[in-house]
């Protein structure tokens, strides 16, 4: 179905709050034209785009993409690289673009691994953004759910030594004060492409209750439809919590 069509299915009181997306694919759709895998990574690049331009369209509060993982440390040295660089490339070209369209744009993972002066140029072209009100763009970054945990174990222990809080205290909301998704949202749709069936490690707390939708297409050939798509197949689920 085509875009306009597919906007008029959705039903603009039943919206996701949040949309959480594994973007896969890149490598093989690059293999498929037999190009090298970055290739496919800057096309992926160009698929974000669209599907950021998508979540202002539908006033979508928060979207959060997986671009890099904990676990992607183990690929070659040379891809890695290029996908540290790509993160800043497409930062600097869209950055204009996401600004005019009220977008603020965060990065959400750790910081081991990456230089200071990595982070410090990134942040420094997103912080034009951090006062905008509109979709709340997310980029999970050098993340990993459990190190996500983990880290917010840490902080939680080190204020139980300090004496500032007890373990009584220890609930829900209070580890997830100390996750990196700090004051989002979980996601209720869980987007991932490529065919794989699994989370990768991504947001393993947050998605506890997500709704999960997947597609056999690769992550650069996924369009603004497909978006809606799952949007649509979200609409008709029923959430139950566990009840009745
Ligand atoms: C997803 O594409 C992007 C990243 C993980 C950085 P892949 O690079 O995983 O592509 P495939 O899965 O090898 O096709
Ligand atoms: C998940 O994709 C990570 C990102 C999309 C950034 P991977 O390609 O790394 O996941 P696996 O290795 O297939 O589980
Ligand atoms: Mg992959």
């Amino acid at each position: 179905m085509e875009y306009k069509e597919l906007l008029q299915q959705i039903d603009k009181n039943k919206m996701p709050k949040h949309i959480a997306i594994i973007m896969d694919g890149n490598g093989r759709w690059a293999k498929k034209k037999i190009k090298n895998r970055l290739f496919g990574h800057r096309a992926g690049a160009k698929a974000v785009r669209q599907i950021i331009e998508c979540g202002v369209e539908l006033n979508l509060e928060y979207l959060t993409v997986y671009a890099f993982s904990s676990e992607n440390w183990n690929r070659p040295a040379a891809e890695i690289k290029g996908l540290l660089n790509l993160l800043v490339e497409f930062m600097n070209k869209e950055i204009a673009e996401i600004n005019s369209n009220n977008v603020c744009v965060k990065l959400v993972g750790g910081e081991e691994g990456l230089e200071q002066g990595y982070l410090d140029k990134i942040n420094k072209t997103l912080s034009t953004t951090w006062n905008n009100t509109g979709l709340q763009f997310r980029i999970a970054f050098n993340y990993g759910g459990r190190q996500d945990i983990l880290q917010a174990v840490k902080k939680i222990g080190v204020k139980i030594q300090s004496g500032e809080i007890t373990p009584e205290d220890i609930d829900s909301s209070l580890l997830e004060a100390n996750l990196y998704t700090v004051g989002m949202p979980d996601p209720d749709l869980l987007i991932r492409t490529s065919g794989e069936l699994r989370i990768s490690n991504f947001l393993i707390w947050q998605v506890a209750y997500a709704e999960l939708w997947f597609t056999e297409k690769l992550w650069p050939d996924f369009t603004k439809s497909d978006m809606l798509d799952a949007i649509v197949d979200f609409q008709n689920r029923n959430r139950r919590y566990g009840a009745l």
